[in-house]
């Protein structure tokens, strides 16, 4: 079994030969592409698309492109969500938001780009294997569903209008539904092309599905913790943003406390999840124990 820093090297590795090169065109897009999506970041859900398949025992190789193409949309979704227009954000990764090198048009251009772009390297692996053709359609269309208007942008769109507008009188169901799209989506549906690259059945579907749901909502719980009570240097964004700007998150519904609680139950749910696939689930339990120790 490999380990997250072993799956995440292995994207780091892969990652800069489907992206055009800096110089190509004169273009300024390639830079600013190049720039988020080569700074680092810990390539969670690339590296769990990565794990799956091998946990499945597909081919690790074939799944690379769509591990790939995952971690381009989740860096074109950091990008526009450091926009002005959304959380306003100067820190990401460590470093500078997009905007603030490029300015905000290429910022927007560059999640653009970025975002066909990992379209155009899963439909590059289908060329390449046609008689895959039907697996890599279902996948692509998973990954799809979770980046989309009723999946990821869906919870943004609402995490906006609730900052904008105050949030319905029920607020538990308002910050789960805005956690479930925004940041659960983007493990889920990615965990279940997984399954379908890996040909897995519909009950395996369903576990990795309700794993990657309560791994998506004690991830966004550990981020809105870490908000309040993270190091800078450590998480490489400017902290205590939420609460200036009035999110709703974990934090202004349950409280801190009410957030670790939080956290415990999703982690017992996505323990749940797991028990099917036995001794073969080591790295999805172990990441589940690495994101709560995120939280001191
Ligand atoms: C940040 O995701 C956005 C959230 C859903 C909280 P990550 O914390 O995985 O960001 P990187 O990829 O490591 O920078
Ligand atoms: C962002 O949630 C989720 C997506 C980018 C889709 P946050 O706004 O809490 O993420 P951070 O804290 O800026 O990374
Ligand atoms: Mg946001
Ligand atoms: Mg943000
Ligand atoms: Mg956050």
């Amino acid at each position: 079994m490999r380990t997250l820093a072993e799956y995440a090297s292995l994207v780091e590795q892969r990652l800069p030969e489907y992206l055009p090169a800096a110089e190509e065109g004169g273009l300024i897009l390639n830079h600013a592409m190049r720039y988020s999506l080569l700074a680092g970041g810990k390539r969670l859900r690339p590296s769990m698309v990565l794990a799956a398949v091998e946990m499945l025992e597909g081919d690790l190789e074939e799944a690379m492109p769509f591990a790939c193409a995952v971690e381009m949309i989740h860096t074109y979704s950091l990008i526009h969500d450091d926009l002005p227009g959304m959380d306003n954000d100067t820190l990401r990764r460590g470093r500078p938001t997009n905007h603030m090198v490029f300015g905000e048009g290429q910022a927007i251009l560059a999640g653009d780009g970025l975002l066909s772009l990992a379209f155009e390297t899963m439909l590059a692996q289908g060329k390449k294997r046609p008689e895959r053709a039907e697996a890599y359609l279902s996948a692509i269309a998973e990954i799809a569903t979770g980046a989309g208007a009723g999946g990821m942008v869906a919870g943004q769109s609402l995490d906006l209008e609730y900052e904008r507008n105050g949030s319905p009188a029920d607020r538990e169901d308002a910050l789960f539904r805005v956690q479930r799209g925004k940041t659960a989506c983007m493990f889920l549906y990615p965990l279940r092309a997984a399954g379908k690259l890996a040909e897995g059945t519909e009950e395996t579907l369903r576990a990795l599905e309700e794993y990657g749901r309560a791994f998506g909502m004690l991830f966004q719980a550990t981020d809105d913790l870490l908000d309040v009570l993270g190091e800078a240097k450590e998480v490489g964004k400017t902290l205590g943003k939420d609460a200036q700007s009035g999110k709703l998150t974990c934090i202004s519904v349950f409280g801190v406390e009410g957030t670790r609680a939080l956290v415990r139950e999703e982690r017992a749910r996505a323990e749940a999840a797991l028990e099917r696939f036995g001794k073969r689930a080591e790295f999805f339990l172990e990441l589940v124990r690495k994101m709560e120790n995120r939280v001191k």
